[in-house]
């Protein structure tokens, strides 16, 4: 979910609307504002998208001071009745939450037996607990501070009060939220791509902090009503990277970025002399560890498991690669000087969060990979590196998986070089070779579209699969063809189809195999035989050196060990027009959120 406020002088709906739009990857299945006056508090909301509330936000109702909310939902369906804003029994208090409340059950049995509740949400039980606070008599700021004492969760919030004339009640647990700061106004923000459009000045929010948030001032106060100070930062963001610009979507317009983003990665971690270089104490913190322990979660954990190949192979450290939500129940036996890498585009993952927070309480370092500056992972890791991949909207992550792998590549030879470990190979060279081969088939998208229509117009399901580093790239490729063309999709190891999956080979039914590296390029040449010996209708990507005749696509030649950089590019690709052959929301896809803030 995500959350956007707004108090000044103009009226606020246009900017909480525009907010909530720039926020609807956090969520997209209904969306509410709430707008205040002197006469009082209106709220708006609606199933659906940005785009649907918008139609029914009546436009002669105008209020200087409003927040608004865009839902992925977690507690109740999503409906308008479970949709944000919530209020009070009595209409006093409206409040936005992103986050979850764990013991709201609890709390409504204790405090809210007497209270008829008009949703099912954990934030109706927030804003009600707050009311009935101040019927005891606190004040408003009391009853928030008290109210927040009793929750056990994560939670972004923003509270108007009827009675209140000029303020806005925030507060920050877990969930990310910023302040915004401007000229005769201030906003709120799950982030700050929602409000660049009216300041580019914001002020980070710690866990456990309230603010009481006017247009002149943000007073930011503990939960034992200490005053905190706090410098704000600019925002290195620039308007026109989050804008589609002439693209049809977000995602083709990411997938054609991917050679201009592996340019600037290379730009940004050469020193003066030309040669890739990365923080001492980075490398020192690799170098320390007997074995790398990488937690991620969906793309990220896939581009994680061609990190591990880097590590190992050009850095020698034994590394481990865990997703995330399940790493704290299944603990893996920890070595004696582990190191964390956290895999995440947006930083904000909660379930990677939480592995943090975990490990963290256990006293080992680690080091976040994130395409987002100042996001909760990199603020909390300790130590960051960015993917300088530029913001990525596409629910779907196409850009953000090449970055991540790209960075890792140059972090396991960089480690590997520190402590006296040559790369058989000039890794600036290649990934600029990398970056060529990418151009050429983002160039050549009609052979994607047709291989599409061909294998993937009519089908219920696909496979793919590969060997070594190709087995890694289908595991991706089948998640991306499944999040955004609802294909049932799988990707496996090319040898292990045939011990199971190899039963659901019917006649027609697609595999697409990856074929890049030299050692297993005949046996997976095998494994398609065999499927399409059961009636499967097989498609071969290979790389130039390796094909033969009848393969669907030849990939331009690129080393072997970064081959992942630019096979899985044909399969956004694919996955790209086979969500719009089947009419498919290519950029936001049914179910899904972008930037998950609940675990
Ligand atoms: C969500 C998105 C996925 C993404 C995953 C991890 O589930 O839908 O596309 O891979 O989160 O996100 P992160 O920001 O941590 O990389």
């Amino acid at each position: 979910c995500g959350i956007v406020g707004y108090i000044g002088l103009n009226d606020s709906k246009e900017v909480l609307l525009k907010g909530l739009e720039k926020l609807e990857y956090r969520g997209y299945d209904s969306a509410g504002i709430a707008v205040k006056n002197e006469n009082g508090v209106s709220v708006f909301k609606e199933k659906g998208r940005i785009a649907d509330l918008r139609a029914i936000v009546d436009d002669s109702v105008t209020g200087s001071i409003g927040i608004g909310h865009t839902r992925w939902a977690t507690h109740g369906a999503p409906s308008k009745i479970n949709a944000h804003p919530h209020q009070s029994s009595t209409g006093r208090f409206t409040l936005v939450h992103n986050g979850v409340i764990e013991n709201y059950s609890q709390l409504k049995r204790e405090h809210l037996s007497n209270v008829e509740l008009a949703s099912e949400t954990d934030t109706e039980v927030i804003v009600q607990l707050i009311e009935g606070f101040v019927q005891q008599g606190l004040s408003t700021e009391e009853a928030f501070q008290q109210t927040l004492k009793e929750l056990k969760g994560s939670y972004a919030l923003a509270l108007l009060d009827n009675e209140v004339a000029d303020t806005i009640f925030v507060a920050k647990n877990k969930s990310p939220l910023l302040i915004g700061l401007g000229e005769d106004f201030n906003v709120i923000a799950s982030d700050a791509m929602a409000m660049l459009q009216v300041t580019n000045q914001y002020v980070e929010l710690m866990d456990k902090e309230i603010v009481i948030l006017t247009k002149d001032a943000a007073v930011i106060k503990n939960l034992s009503g200490e005053t905190m100070t706090r410098a704000p930062y600019t925002a290195e963001l620039d308007a026109s990277d989050i804008e589609k610009g002439t693209y049809p979507h977000y995602m083709l317009k990411e997938i054609d970025e991917q050679p201009l983003v592996m340019r600037k990665i290379i730009q940004a971690y050469q020193n003066e002399t030309g040669e890739l270089a990365i923080e001492d104490s980075i490398l020192e913190a690799v170098n320390a560890a007997d074995r790398i322990y990488i937690v991620a979660c969906g793309t990220s954990y896939h581009a994680g498991l061609v990190g591990k190949e880097f590590l190992e192979k050009t850095a020698k450290i034994p590394t481990e690669v865990h997703v995330a939500s399940e790493f704290v129940y299944n603990m893996p036996l920890l070595s004696e000087k582990p190191l964390f890498i956290f895999i995440s585009q947006s930083g904000e993952t909660a379930d990677s969060r939480a592995v943090l927070v975990h490990i963290k309480g256990l006293g080992h370092p680690a080091l976040t990979l994130t395409n987002v500056a100042g996001s909760t992972l990199s603020r909390e890791a300790n130590h960051t590196l960015l993917l300088h991949a530029g913001p990525e909207i596409a629910v779907a992550s196409t850009k953000a998986y090449t970055a991540q792998i790209a960075v890792l590549a140059i972090l396991a030879a960089v480690a590997g070089k520190a402590k006296g470990l040559e790369m058989s190979f000039d890794l600036i060279q290649e990934l600029g070779i990398a970056a060529n081969a990418m151009e050429a088939m983002t160039d050549d998208k009609e052979a994607f579209e047709q291989i599409a229509r061909e294998y993937l117009s009519v089908t219920r399901n696909a496979f793919f699969i590969g060997r070594s580093m190709d087995y890694h790239v289908v595991q991706e490729a089948a998640l991306k063809l499944k999040e955004i063309s609802y294909i049932q999709a799988e990707g496996f190891a090319g040898g292990e189809l045939k011990h199971g999956t190899i039963a659901l080979i019917e006649d027609g039914t697609p595999v697409v195999a990856i074929s890049t590296q030299e050692n297993v390029n005949l046996s997976i040449r095998g494994n398609v035989k065999e499927v399409a010996a059961r009636g499967a209708y097989t498609c071969i990507i290979s790389m130039k050196g390796l094909e033969e005749e009848g393969d669907s696509y030849v990939i331009p030649h690129v080393n072997e060990l970064l081959s992942p950089l630019v096979s899985v590019v044909p399969t956004q690709l694919i996955a790209y027009y086979a969500a719009l052959h089947r009419d498919c929301d290519v950029d936001k896809p049914r179910n899904l959120a972008k930037s998950v803030t609940v675990e």
